[in-house]
């Protein structure tokens, strides 16, 4: 087996045949099924290298991990951790607290989807290999479409139309709790990736374009908004202002919702034993802004790095490598069904057969709209803070949508100064 070649040669390495065992401090990253996968990279990692491993916790939502590990990182810190999933808006921001791995790694390219490899390659250098990769989707309980004779909505304005009609009827018939549609409306990351799906939805851009310049405050991306905000209290209850990806999936998955935006984990999730919508979930791409509109999806996804600061370097490697190699990869889908950034793994038998929707996600991923981290580099998270609070103000009609993005405008043109650093 390759990585068993790789492990000898890391220990040959060191020299006179002395297997030294290190530890390794990997975080295993966030989600509903983690952990199965976590002991298995930990199962395998101690039975093919002479090392071991520990995981630690990090916060879920993106923008507080990041946060966190720009104080772990400030202090040049050698022992909180080695090895983490980073998210894919990330490279430029922390590249120089990551460890180049362009060496070690760069064998492994043509395995991978060719974008998401390249959104890891920083000056030059790769400081990141893909773990997984993300689209937004649209859910939808095909059961309650079929009783009601709709049709899946190819836009937003008949997704509200089919949700108002779905979830009155239902509720007059007793079933209280049914809401229209469920996303992530707090204040954070994910809402980021919402707000840009509704504008770049209705061909409004996104926010700050691939060359830089700002095109937040425009009549298309106004549009996207309003309409946004027009399903608060109508198709979505107030609570989804405070909504993360998981609590939107609690809702969906309890069948109180008939649509949902998320991400590509949460269908085997809905398809568990236990699930109260088993065989009745559907997915498709998110509907488009109108007529004149296109379906859009946020590119999302993480990657497996290396902390410039650790004191365990070849060790960390030899996990990174065996992270992303087939079976890795595979498992990866089919404990968590997160989609592979491995080409090859959508041909394997029996993640076809769990995962009839991967044709779908595929699709999905080629037309991903990417937020603007690349151009902005390391003011995305103050962008990005800028985009979710815009787009939170309008949904809690703390602002209009107008007077959200004229502002938004404000804060970019000042972030940008006279270029993006
Ligand atoms: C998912 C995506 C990630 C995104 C996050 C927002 O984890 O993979 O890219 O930043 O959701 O909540």
């Amino acid at each position: 087996m390759r990585l068993k070649k790789i492990a000898a040669g890391a220990l040959l390495s060191l020299g006179a045949g002395l297997a030294q065992a290190d530890t390794v401090k990997m975080e295993c990253g966030a989600g509903a099924t983690v952990k199965s996968f976590c002991d298995y990279v930990k199962a395998r990692f101690e039975a093919e290298t002479p090392h071991k491993l520990q995981f630690i916790d990090l916060p879920r939502a993106s923008d507080e991990k990041l946060s966190m590990l720009q104080q772990i990182f400030a202090t040049k810190d050698s022992k909180v951790v080695d090895v983490m999933a980073i998210d894919v808006v990330w490279p430029g921001v922390l590249d120089r607290h990551l460890l180049d791995l362009t060496e070690h790694v760069k064998d492994l390219e043509p395995a991978f989807f060719s974008s998401v490899w390249q959104n890891n390659i920083v000056n030059g250098r790769v400081k990141g290999v893909p773990n997984f990769i993300d689209a937004g989707v649209l859910y939808y309980r095909s059961d309650l479409l079929e009783k009601y004779g709709e049709q899946p909505p190819t836009t937003w304005q008949d997704m509200a139309r089919i949700a108002a009609g779905i979830q009155d009827a239902e509720r007059a018939a007793g079933s209280r709790n049914l809401h229209g549609f469920v996303f992530q409306g707090k204040a954070y990351e994910g809402l980021t990736c919402d707000a840009l799906e509704w504008v770049a939805s209705f061909d409004g851009g996104s926010f700050v374009e691939p060359d830089g310049s700002i095109s937040a405050n425009n009549p298309k991306a106004i549009e996207a908004f309003k309409t946004a905000a027009s399903w608060i209290d109508t198709i979505s209850p107030k609570g989804v202002l405070a909504y993360q990806e998981e609590e939107a999936r609690a809702v969906f998955q309890n069948g109180d919702a008939v649509f949902m935006r998320n991400w590509p984990y949460a269908y085997l999730l809905s398809q568990d034993d236990a699930s109260p919508v088993k065989g009745k979930v559907s997915m498709m791409p998110l509907p488009r802004g109108g007529e004149g509109g296109q379906h859009a999806a946020a590119l999302g996804g993480w990657q497996w790095a290396v902390s410039a600061y650790t004191q365990v370097p070849e060790a960390a490697i030899a996990l990174v490598r065996m992270l992303a190699d087939f079976e890795s990869q595979r498992q990866n889908f089919l404990q968590m069904g997160v989609s592979p950034a491995r080409l090859d793994v959508y041909e394997d038998a029996e993640v076809q057969a769990k995962g009839p929707h991967l044709t779908l996600l595929k699709e999905a991923f080629d037309g991903a709209v990417a937020r603007p981290s690349t151009v902005t580099r390391t003011e995305y998270p103050k962008v990005s803070k800028a985009i979710w609070n815009a787009a939170y103000d309008t949904l809690s009609g703390r602002a209009s949508a107008e007077a959200a993005l004229a502002d938004l405008e404000g804060r970019l043109k000042r972030f940008k100064g006279r270029e993006w650093k």
